[in-house]
């Protein structure tokens, strides 16, 4: 939940003015962290909405939000994906500003998509990353990008990202969520919540000289898809339906879905955690999804799961 959120987190210096170049799902949620502990916080989406704040940006049209809007920006965040031919949409639109902003920190949120295929073993930031799919390909790209520019840049790798109103709670409930079975293949996840806590962690973190170029932000817990997906419908007191073995189910897969299940690994967030200190919130898809089931008003329906963790 925000609240419990906001109570672990301090924030940014007074001086400092935070931009968020895509506030959609995860820069929405950091948007809102960061003005509840009173930041200067700017947001940019394609098509802002009616009222808001946010600033218009959308590479594709040349619609840029404009020079002095963004002059006092110190930290900037982009969660804005590659293009389809793996140029960066900020780099190639905003580049040059960029470089004349007074940035101390600038977080690119990359995927782990660009380690590839391990076998199932752990990952680390020391890997190198050998993109199996060619959407990971063009992420890589899309880092080397930022990493060869001279600003403070550090790459946020992330796994599945999920929260209220993005977990499976509603979909096993509803009946429509088909479980597949493979039982060897890892996934590895984050909460929206973590997501936006490290993002504000690690700026505190480089403004003491802690600013490695690269880092993880995965939850302590790899787990099967059928793992997570038995545990959410037990929260929900929904039978699941029975698990299609991967064998099967990937003849009626689309590309797109099947790509999520050709690489097999485990991401480690030692770093995050043991090198830089940050406290996960929520340390496995357990707890994560005990916020989801709150949150998404399921607590109301059945006020008393008996799930064990
Ligand atoms: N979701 C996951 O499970 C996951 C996992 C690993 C990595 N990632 C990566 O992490 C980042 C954040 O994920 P998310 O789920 O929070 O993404 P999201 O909700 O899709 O947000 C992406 C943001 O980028 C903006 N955007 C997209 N194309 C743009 C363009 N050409 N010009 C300007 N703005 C553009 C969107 O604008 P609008 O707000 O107007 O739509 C949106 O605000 C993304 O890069 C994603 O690929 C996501």
């Amino acid at each position: 939940m925000l609240n419990d959120l906001v109570k672990r987190c301090r924030p940014l210096s007074s001086q400092a003015t935070l931009c968020i170049l895509g506030a959609g799902f995860s820069g929405s949620h950091l948007a809102k962290l960061s003005k509840a502990l009173g930041m200067r916080v700017i947001c940019t989406r394609r098509r802002p909405e009616p009222g808001s704040n946010n600033l218009s940006f959308d590479s594709t049209i040349g619609i840029l939000p404009n020079r002095e809007a963004l002059e006092s920006v110190t930290h900037l965040v982009s969660t804005i994906p590659p293009t389809k031919e793996g140029t960066d949409p900020v780099l190639s639109a905003l580049g040059e500003l960029l470089h004349q902003l007074p940035l101390q920190w600038v977080g690119y949120f990359s995927t782990t998509g660009v380690y590839g295929n391990s076998n199932g073993n752990w990952v680390y930031e020391t890997d190198e990353p050998k993109p199996t799919q060619i959407r990971s390909k063009r992420r890589l790209e899309c880092e080397l990008l930022w990493r060869n520019t001279d600003l403070p840049v550090q790459i946020l790798r992330l796994p599945g990202i999920y929260g209220p109103g993005r977990s499976p709670l509603a979909a096993i409930h509803s009946g429509q969520l088909k479980p597949v079975d493979k039982p060897e293949q890892m996934f590895c996840r984050i909460h929206v919540d973590d997501v936006a806590g490290a993002c504000l962690h690690l700026m505190h973190q480089a403004a003491i000289g802690q600013q490695p170029k690269v880092i993880n932000i995965s939850d302590n817990r790899p787990a099967s898809s059928l793992e997570v997906h038995r545990y959410a419908a037990r929260l929900v007191q929904c039978e699941l339906p029975s698990p299609i073995p991967f064998r099967n189910a990937k003849a009626n897969m689309s590309p797109m879905a099947l790509s999520f299940w050709a690489d097999n690994r485990k991401v480690s967030n030692v770093r995050l955690r043991e090198e830089l200190g940050y406290s996960l919130m929520h340390p496995d898809f357990q707890s994560g999804l005990q916020d989801c089931y709150q949150a998404e008003g399921f607590s109301e329906m059945n006020p008393d799961p008996t799930v064990e963790p």
